[in-house]
């Protein structure tokens, strides 16, 4: 069970921020990262869709023997996240990336703070309604910003374009007055200086991908499950090619990585 890697799973390259966080915490664990390009972006996607894409995912991570099975996907946590609890948690660990960082606000003294994400995590209210329950003191605005998926995953960042989106969605005044912003999309980290430097750094920018880690690196401590073998294999599967997954991946994996195209949908 030890050795058995870490099964992650997003609709793109979203989740490999959260992969290198635990690489950076747990660099002895293997990694099997499922990108479900085919089907990107979940966030406009129906709820029904988007479980039935986890559930399969779920499955195919399973079967690659994953001793724990984490949704980098704010909009798969919000949607699918009970469903497959309720279908895997007697065979496998599941985390979802939503309920550590609303863990970690309950610990902070914020007054108000802005919510960005896809318009299926938005529209579920999950953030909402998880933060008035463990963290009532502080208020929250939220907003769905659903081009900066695609323009993340077509490589915009760090330019023109992408400034002048982000500029746009950033000063509405929904966001006037926040001391905290939550990234609720786990492709945004990529963009996060980019987000900051917006805020001419004012306020704290928090996203899922450090505190997700330090969650599973805790849990696998606890229940005896680390990989003290030494020997370390990462995988990376996506439904489609698109040609930038492979460029991101190298990026935070730095050199070869090992990418295959799994045809799970036919
Ligand atoms: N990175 C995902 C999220 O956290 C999915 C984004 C999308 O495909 O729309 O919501």
């Amino acid at each position: 069970m030890k050795q058995q890697p870490i099964g992650i799973f997003d609709s793109g390259v979203g989740g490999l921020t959260v992969a290198h966080a635990i690489k950076q915490i747990l660099p002895g664990e293997s990694l099997i990262y499922f990108g479900d390009t085919a089907h990107l972006p979940y966030g406009d996607k129906s709820a029904e869709a988007i479980r039935y894409y986890s559930q399969r995912i779920t499955k195919f991570l399973l079967e690659h023997d994953s001793k724990v099975v984490l949704v980098a996907c704010n909009s798969a946590s919000a949607s699918a996240f009970d469903y497959l609890k309720e279908e895997f948690s007697d065979k496998t660990i599941l985390i979802d990336v939503i309920d550590p960082v609303v863990d970690f606000i309950a610990t902070k003294n914020f007054r108000k703070i802005g919510i960005i994400g896809t318009k299926r995590t938005i529209s579920s209210g999950t953030y909402e309604r998880k933060i008035a329950e463990k963290a009532p003191h502080s208020s929250v605005v939220s907003m769905a910003t659903p081009l900066l998926v695609p323009m993340i995953e077509e490589g915009f960042i760090f330019d023109d374009i992408s400034n002048a989106i982000l500029r746009s969605y950033l000063s509405n005044e929904t966001l006037a007055g926040i001391e905290a912003l939550i990234l609720a999309c786990t492709h945004y980290p990529i963009i996060k200086n980019q987000i900051s430097k917006i805020f001419n750094f004012n306020i704290e920018v928090l996203d899922s991908s450090r505190v997700v880690a330090i969650i599973l690196r805790d849990l696998l401590e606890k229940r005896n499950l680390l990989n003290d073998s030494g020997q370390v294999n990462d995988r990376f599967f996506i439904s489609d090619y698109t040609p930038y997954f492979g460029k991101i991946a190298k990026m935070f994996f730095e050199g070869e990585i090992n990418l295959q195209k799994a045809d799970i949908w036919s």
